[in-house]
């Protein structure tokens, strides 16, 4: 079954890796990567895929450098603020996919100030998955539903206590930066995706990869545990 390509999900990784490569610091790498998200979140607009999650941050890499968290911190905060405008010129709306506590004040409000400014915008959604973790995400799904009286906890119950129940689940899940695994990427919700791993580091993509991924997804034979 061929479908259309409507939520893609992006592991981005392989900042570090391209700053080192040109004698840079890891955060330049980050910086790069968040330039590069912008023009991919144009790009994937565009093609016409109407949600965009970004993996932006995992509730494991709180284990890197404090140097290095508190830069993409900073990245993230100074980030939404300097892109805000464009993003609701294009209509954009933002969601947040992840885990609130932890993450400091600074970065939730201009987290929600992107949210609550473009709830309203009917363009692409963009899942920003920001101290995120699939098993995070699950057994906050599972504290909820326990608290609103669920009594049988199946999956189907489950789903609708994830951090964005609204969003469908990914049709294609890639990662740049060639390692080949979700990294607790959407665990719940990639059951049926269809995954690329790709070795282009995350600062080098452009509007071609964008272009690849939808001819790569469109070679791709969707059953869904059918025979068709
Ligand atoms: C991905 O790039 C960005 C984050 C995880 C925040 P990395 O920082 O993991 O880059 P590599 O994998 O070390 O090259
Ligand atoms: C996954 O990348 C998380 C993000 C891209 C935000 P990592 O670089 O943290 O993943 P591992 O450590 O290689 O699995
Ligand atoms: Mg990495």
């Amino acid at each position: 079954m061929k479908g259309k390509l409507d939520h893609l999900a992006i592991i981005m990784d392989g900042n570090g890796r391209w700053a080192l490569q040109r004698g840079l610091r890891r955060s330049d790498g980050h910086k790069a990567g968040a330039e590069t998200a912008v023009r991919i979140a144009e790009h994937a607009s565009e093609r016409g895929i109407r949600f965009l999650t970004l993996y932006c941050f995992s509730t494991e890499n709180w284990k890197r450098p404090i140097e290095e968290v508190s830069f993409l911190m900073g990245l993230f905060t100074s980030g939404f603020r300097e892109n805000l405008k464009s993003i609701s010129a294009k209509g954009f709306r933002i969601l947040h996919l992840g885990r609130r506590q932890g993450l400091s004040d600074n970065v939730l409000s201009a987290l929600d100030e992107a949210v609550s400014s473009t709830a309203m915008n009917t363009g692409m959604t963009i899942q920003l998955a920001l101290n995120y973790g699939g098993e995070d995400e699950i057994e906050r799904a599972i504290s909820s539903a326990a608290e609103a009286g669920e009594k049988t906890l199946s999956c189907s119950t489950l789903m609708r206590y994830l951090d964005n129940p609204e969003v469908p689940p990914p049709d294609f899940i890639v990662r740049s930066g060639g390692e080949k695994r979700l990294s607790g990427f959407l665990l719940l919700q990639s059951s049926y995706a269809e995954i690329g791993f790709y070795d282009k580091l995350w600062p080098d993509w452009d509007e071609n990869m964008i272009d690849k991924i939808i001819s790569d997804f469109q070679k791709r034979d969707r059953r869904f545990g059918g025979l068709v």
